[in-house]
């Protein structure tokens, strides 16, 4: 590993129903400090296997010292309380003791969508940006993260607002679009309501729009009609990893 400053290292990992991401990151910067390694998440995502996997990439890179994860659940203290694209067995488990366990080291754990916005607000689209900022994640469900002046209410869940009676990620997000096959203004369309359902109740400075989605953002970010301020992530693919090193470096 090449390391150029390791006062200012940290390390993340991001766990997502189909793959497992991990990578020592510049915390000063937010860039990678060094390869990121990606595996299968194993089937059905159970907990046993899934901390073997984490120890693994931990042990993989060379990394001992504190690591932050991204967990696609709501996390509160350490303890699942859902679980999104993993084994239902994870709700209820103390997944910070279980990593911690398993990697040797102190691990602190976020909602994936909560570290990828963190990383944006510090080191992307929403850094210095005072006030509301909302960031969404538009990939295989959608994930949200919610700041006041820099800091993350976590924990927000607003993929699951409700639209025209259906749960907005079954609509809304990048998943919705490929198996419905929607055209690009179909789909925006669909985005623009749930886009303005969340800023009827919660009035955003801005909104910085993240996950699979936001590669190809100029084909629907122009045909968005909405009152708050929109950007397009900056970090993309390794939000979720930045983010939860970040994490851990606040919040351990
Ligand atoms: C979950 C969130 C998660 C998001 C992105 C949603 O279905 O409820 O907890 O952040 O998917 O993975």
């Amino acid at each position: 590993m090449t390391v150029r400053d390791p006062g200012a290292l940290g390390f993340g990992v991001d766990i997502g129903g189909t793959g497992i991401k991990a990578a020592p990151v510049h915390l000063d910067t937010g860039e990678l400090a060094g390869a990121r390694a990606r595996v299968r998440t194993p089937h059905g995502g159970e907990p046993e296997a899934v901390c073997a996997v984490v120890a693994d990439l931990v042990a993989g890179a060379g990394w001992s010292g504190p690591v932050g994860v991204a967990f696609p659940a709501v996390v509160q203290h350490g303890i699942a309380r859902t679980a999104a694209n993993v084994s239902h067995r994870w709700i209820g488990r103390d997944v910070a003791a279980d990593m911690a366990a398993a990697v040797g080291a102190p691990v602190t754990v976020l909602n994936d969508a909560d570290a990828a916005g963190l990383a944006e607000m510090r080191h992307g689209a929403g850094r210095g940006v005072p006030g509301v900022v909302l960031t969404l994640t538009l990939g295989t469900g959608i994930g949200s993260g919610l700041f006041t002046d820099g800091t993350l209410v976590p924990n927000t869940e607003f993929g699951h607002l409700e639209i025209d009676g259906h749960d907005a990620e079954t609509q809304a997000s990048e998943a919705a679009r490929e198996r419905e096959h929607l055209t690009w203004t179909d789909w925006a369309h669909r985005v623009e309501l749930y886009l303005r359902r969340a800023d009827a109740l919660l009035w955003p400075d801005l909104v910085i729009l993240g996950g699979g989605a936001s590669k190809k953002a100029d084909r629907w970010l122009p045909l968005l009609d909405v009152r708050p301020e929109l950007a397009v992530a900056v970090l993309r693919n390794a939000a979720g990893v930045v983010g939860a090193a970040m994490a851990c470096a606040e919040y351990c």
